[in-house]
């Protein structure tokens, strides 16, 4: 079974405070306000949601702005820029993720919409009946629930061990080859967005091509931290979302193999996904204009491309050390607050990007947050992280916190994270908390809304946002 298991206390990790960020992103210096009526830097320990833009990645937007009109759409000079431009962030894109030769690389808005779209894209099974996939229940929703609607989706809960839970993949791919039902597909996380630990991907690929499947990698905490490659890996599809990789401008991209693509649903039914339009029949472009159907978003591709550029210059091993040193230290640091438990999955993962889920005996999530942020200007995440089953077999249904780090995180961010939840536990929350519309928020918040921002009020936005979204926020 999973443990739930308190991190080792003794492990002396040396402090992370003169870390500095690998590479610049925007907002490092906006200044947040406290309850108490000063002001801090803002410490964004939440890029694992979403993840602050690079400063090259707000530069070549800057840059591109001026050059901005319609894609694949205009005879003019602006028209004609604009569609070198989205094509060649494509190849950038595909590049980036190692594309081979004959794969396509498909912009899409996010990793929730890739795999929405690959879902309309597993074959039939030659009965007719829909295509099947394998997914873990340590799946994001998002790599759960387009194959629970349009597939025919079976879910292998994970064992204690990576490497059990890896065999267990593979035994059920085999049953399913056994029986003459065959999967189409194994559909894995490339790193967990609960705890950050991964499987072991040349493990994956060998026991779903073993047994006739294709693997999809649902890279949205893998790609922005790791250097990964299709062709190097034999991975057949991955997805990812480029808020996550610092360039939030709405792009994403699902890269690999065509036949699939070629022939699947079209994403969606409209303009530049067709040949030919009667009015008692349609002619289908191949990929990747098939699924990308109304006017593209240039900017997101090329912001996209442009982070993949960025991090593409980065040697990665410096990545992986500077990654690796915070998260080092948030799991030792963390876990040697008294009642405070570090989640792991899997002693022997393959790898582990740097998101770290943690509880504090006695304090709701929500309110452990709601305090980082107002008495120390700390940004996390609290609730079930949109992984609801693995939450659940976790016994964590009340939820948990996760602090995340990336490229753009300097140490010391690290460091008062760590100072901020001892002081939590050793003298409680210095502010009166209360719950409202299911949402932690300081009593008489004092904390003025960003200058020039348009806001009234957070509270007041925020209990919109929760009555808007029911069921959603805070997980
Ligand atoms: C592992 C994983 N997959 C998929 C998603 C969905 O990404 P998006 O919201 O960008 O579609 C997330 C988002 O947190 C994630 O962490």
């Amino acid at each position: 079974m999973t443990t739930l298991t308190e991190a080792p206390a003794c492990t002396q990790v040396d402090t992370v405070a003169d870390h500095a960020p690998v590479l610049p992103v925007t907002g490092h210096d906006t200044l947040a306000p406290l309850v108490d009526g000063r002001r801090v830097p803002y410490a964004n320990l939440d890029v694992a949601a979403s993840a602050p833009a690079l400063q090259a990645v707000a530069d070549r937007v800057a840059a591109t702005l001026p050059l901005y009109a319609s894609v694949h759409r205009g005879a003019g000079y602006l028209s004609q820029v604009s569609t070198a431009l989205y094509e060649q962030a494509r190849r950038t894109i595909g590049d980036f993720v190692g594309a081979r030769e004959d794969d396509v690389t498909i912009v899409v808005r996010n990793t929730t919409d890739a795999l929405n779209l690959l879902a309309g894209c597993v074959p039939a099974a030659t009965d007719g009946t829909p295509g099947r996939v394998l997914v873990l229940d340590v799946e994001h929703h998002a790599n759960f629930l387009p194959w629970q609607r349009e597939a025919d989706a079976t879910v292998v809960t994970g064992r204690d061990t990576a490497a059990a839970t890896v065999q267990a993949l593979r035994d059920e791919l085999a049953a399913g080859a056994a029986a003459g039902r065959g999967y189409a597909l194994l559909s894995v996380t490339g790193a967990s967005n609960v705890t950050g630990e991964a499987l072991d991907v040349a493990a994956l690929v060998a026991a779903a091509h073993d047994h006739g499947a294709r693997l999809l990698l649902d890279g949205a905490q893998l790609v922005p931290h790791r250097r990964f490659s299709l062709e190097a890996t034999g991975v057949d599809y991955v997805a990812f979302s480029g808020h996550k990789t610092y360039a939030p401008f709405g792009g994403g991209a699902l890269v690999g193999r065509r036949d699939w693509l070629d022939t699947g649903t079209p994403y969606l039914a409209g303009g530049g996904a067709v040949r030919r339009v009667r009015t008692d029949a349609t002619e289908w472009h191949d990929a990747p204009a098939r699924h990308e159907a109304g006017s593209p978003n240039v900017l997101g591709a090329v912001s996209l491309a442009a982070a993949c550029q960025a991090l593409a210059e980065v040697d990665p091993d410096e990545l992986r050390e500077h990654e690796d040193a915070l998260r080092r230290r948030l799991v030792a640091g963390l876990g040697a607050i008294d009642g405070v438990d570090v989640v792991h999955l899997w002693p022997d993962a393959a790898d582990t990007v740097g998101v770290v889920t943690f509880t504090v005996a006695g304090c709701d999530a929500g309110l452990v947050a709601a305090y980082l942020s107002a008495e120390h200007g700390i940004g996390v995440r609290d609730g079930r992280f949109c992984a609801h089953p693995l939450l659940a077999r976790l016994g964590l249904d009340g939820g948990a916190v996760r602090a995340s780090v990336g490229v753009g995180t300097a140490g010391e961010e690290v460091e008062r994270l760590v100072a901020a939840v001892a002081a939590l536990v050793a003298d409680g929350p210095q502010a009166r908390y209360d719950v409202v519309d299911g949402l932690w928020i300081v009593v008489d918040d004092p904390r003025p809304v960003p200058e020039g921002s348009g806001l009234e009020g957070l509270l007041a936005t925020a209990a919109l946002g929760a009555e808007d979204a029911v069921g959603c926020l805070p997980d």
